[in-house]
């Protein structure tokens, strides 16, 4: 089952809020209920939200009653208004938006022409993303040795994309070609992406898998337990500084620590050249309540002041390589992301 898919003029995407209790599945009419669900993270994951933009944007012109080309344009561009406002940090989303805006302001014919053109790409975007998905599986499996213990933050696998995933699609990709792996699962507070949603994936897939707290990276990679750590991204400025789940950096900081190599896994179109570095992107801050409560329960003295930053950037130098559908990009960043963009 994908993770969203369109369903002539609805959207149909797994409610990730719910899991692993119970498998929801969510039907949206609108772009409304599209960017709510972006927004309060029933999809979540940097591929994942992209597609949901664009299918966004193919249900308003879905439903549109517009008269003219351009009256269906203004709807899009204040449709793309209110989706870029639901999620800073990972690019896809705006990529997305960008990608299927520019293909309805080619098409000047009619209407239904630009309708289609709309659902269209939205549904190309879904397609490419499993393809790509699997082709960043095959080149990143290169890097896993029969025996490898791979440790994983947040979740990357194919619920945060539309199939298959970045990060868990390598483990998937290695675990396929018959090699015996083991991975370790950070549970990644606040919103437990880890022990939610990897773990779910891995147990239904059979790959041998443990959970561990988070902060248990030091003492497993101290004591020889981890041989590679792969992650996802939301963002990665084009001198290869690499936007992903809060306590990301620790990790890499951990792995040069240990001499182990750290990879983050992202297709290209996660790759935003037009940020220079790191500390230029956006980092979402997200509320309170998910640092204090768990599951409605506080756990934390009332008015405790709190801050929840979702994401973290880790600086180039601390990632080993970068694996991308073209190819896996090593240092230097700068240059070689450039020429695997372009090329
Ligand atoms: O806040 P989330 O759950 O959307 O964060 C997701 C991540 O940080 C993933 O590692 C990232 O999107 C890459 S997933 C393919």
């Amino acid at each position: 089952m994908r993770t969203i898919e369109w369903l002539d003029g609805k959207v149909r995407l797994i409610d990730q809020r719910q899991l692993p209790r119970e498998l929801v599945l969510e039907e949206c009419t609108d772009c409304r209920q599209v960017a709510q669900a972006i927004k309060e993270m029933h999809i979540r994951g940097a591929p994942a939200i992209g597609a949901a933009a664009a299918f966004g944007l193919a249900l308003t012109a879905y439903h549109s009653k517009a008269a003219s080309p351009e009256e269906l344009l203004q709807e899009l561009e204040e449709a793309a208004r209110l989706l870029r406002t639901t999620r800073p940090t990972a690019v896809n989303l705006f990529w997305a938006i960008d990608r299927v805006l520019s293909k309805a302001r080619a098409i000047e014919s009619d209407v239904v022409a630009l309708k289609e053109a709309v659902i269209q790409e939205a549904q190309a975007i879904a397609e490419e993303d499993v393809n790509t998905n699997k082709r960043m599986g095959a080149y990143g499996a290169e890097l896993i040795e029969d025996g490898y213990n791979i440790l994983t933050h947040c979740n990357t696998g194919a619920l945060a994309t539309v199939d298959y995933g970045t990060a868990l699609g390598v483990v998937r990709t290695a675990w396929e070609q018959g090699k015996r792996i083991h991975v370790w699962v950070d549970e990644t507070r606040p919103r437990l992406q880890g022990a939610r949603l990897t773990a779910w994936e891995l147990k239904q897939l059979g790959i041998p898998a443990t959970l561990v707290a988070d902060n248990a990276a030091g003492l497993l990679m101290r004591s020889g337990r981890v041989d590679i750590v792969l992650v996802g991204a939301d963002r990665i400025a084009a001198n290869g500084d690499v936007a992903n789940k809060i306590g990301t950096y620790n990790l890499a900081v951990l792995a040069r620590e240990h001499g182990l190599p750290f990879y983050s896994v992202a297709p290209t179109s996660t790759v935003d050249l037009s940020i220079p570095s790191g500390e230029h992107i956006p980092i979402e801050e997200r509320d309170a309540e998910e640092v204090t409560h768990i599951r409605g329960i506080p756990i934390a003295p009332e008015g405790m002041p709190v801050y929840n930053p979702a994401f973290d950037v880790t600086p180039h130098r601390y990632v080993t390589g970068i694996v991308t559908e073209k190819g896996i990009v090593y240092p230097p960043f700068e240059l070689n992301l450039k020429k695997v963009l372009r090329g």
